[in-house]
């Protein structure tokens, strides 16, 4: 048995606690802001890891590198064949275990997903409206959506919480109705600057709604109580992890609404995070432009001391955060389908 694990630090103090494993590219959704209609490359699946190395490199992470969370994203990550197994054999790991999804197919799996010992999940949806679901996400699904939504609440994956992404022009009209809607069912509802992560490359900041924006919405309605940020990860003997998402309560309600401002309001002085790809690729950054072939050495027979050093060595060169906002900004060559939320 390995000894207590050494955090996993870089050189800026950071630890590394949350670990975001994507389970596949692929999706059943074409949303705009992220993947073209047609034509993105799958990865071959004899490139995708089993879920024998999954398991396996999450175990590295938890029992050598303090790994305590993770997180399961896609592309979809309900797509996966044997989900509910591969959940159950993580979660065995003793990490908190959550996932992001497009909610469709929740209905039919949240019941095993819980069963399987997952803990939470958060379900993308942009809007409330059916026409404007299919032309955002190019798929009439919402009322998939919705049922999977209930399902995970019924299920007790809470809390549940909803991902929308305002663009203007597209659905920055529904803010409020969507805060309406998750207050009155139970969800939480999360708002997230729209970042330059998709695989066609047509990101416009100008119609990204930012925080200060969101926030003069919000505020117009509601009196809005700052929440005191939970610091998750470290010791306190090296830098803690900060939340991505600054939180309020809505006065004289429990209602809670989350943002997350990568760009107006980066986070990345407290960032925790570190990402496999379904390839077996690490990843110290969203918005990395280099990656650690872990798929390679697991492969070539490398024993967990090796897989150890490389993950190490690539925290160890990981930057001090995105630079979305400088001219220099380069978008990764994958995109957020294939990196993972
Ligand atoms: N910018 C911001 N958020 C995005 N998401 C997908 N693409 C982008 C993008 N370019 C969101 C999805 C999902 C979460 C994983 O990330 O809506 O909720
Ligand atoms: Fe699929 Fe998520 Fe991309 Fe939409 S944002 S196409 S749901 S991977």
């Amino acid at each position: 048995m390995h000894s207590a694990p050494a955090p996993l630090v870089d050189r800026f103090g950071r630890v590394h606690t949350d670990l975001r494993v994507s389970l596949t590219d692929r999706c059943n959704l074409r949303c705009t802001y992220c993947m073209p209609a047609e034509g993105l490359n799958w990865l071959p699946r004899a490139e995708v890891l089993t879920d024998d190395e999954i398991v396996r490199l999450a175990g590295i992470g938890v029992r050598r590198l303090g790994i305590g969370s993770l997180r399961l994203t896609g592309g979809e990550p309900l797509l996966r064949r044997g989900l509910p197994a591969l959940v159950a054999r993580l979660t065995a790991l003793g990490v908190e275990l959550s996932l992001t999804t497009n909610g469709i197919g929740l209905a039919r799996t949240a019941a095993a997903l819980k069963e399987a010992g997952l803990h939470r999940v958060n379900v993308s949806l942009d809007t409330l409206r059916p026409e404007r679901y299919q032309e955002i996400t190019r798929r009439d699904r919402i009322e998939d959506v919705f049922a999977g939504l209930a399902a995970a609440r019924a299920a007790g994956l809470e809390p549940v919480k909803i991902n929308a992404v305002p663009v203007r022009g597209v659905n920055d009209d529904e803010i409020l109705d969507l805060v309406e809607f998750a207050a009155e069912h139970g969800y939480r509802m999360r708002f997230i600057e729209s970042m330059p992560l998709d695989a066609q490359g047509a990101w416009d900041r100008t119609k990204m709604i930012t925080a200060d924006e969101l926030l003069a919405v919000l505020a117009d309605r509601w009196e809005l109580l700052p929440v005191e940020r939970q610091h998750s990860g470290g010791d306190g003997s090296a830098r803690r992890g900060t939340p991505p998402a600054e939180e309020w309560r809505i006065a004289g309600t429990d209602t809670l609404i989350g943002v997350i401002a990568s760009v107006t309001r980066p986070f990345c002085g407290g960032c925790d995070r570190v990402r496999l790809t379904a390839d077996g690729q690490l990843r110290n950054c969203l918005f990395a432009t280099e990656e650690s072939d872990l798929r390679a050495l697991l492969r070539g027979g490398a024993d967990d001391d090796a897989i150890e050093r490389a993950w190490r060595n690539t925290i160890a060169r990981k930057g001090p955060g995105h630079d979305i906002n400088s001219a220099d900004f380069r978008q990764p060559d994958r995109p957020m389908s294939a990196i993972g939320g």
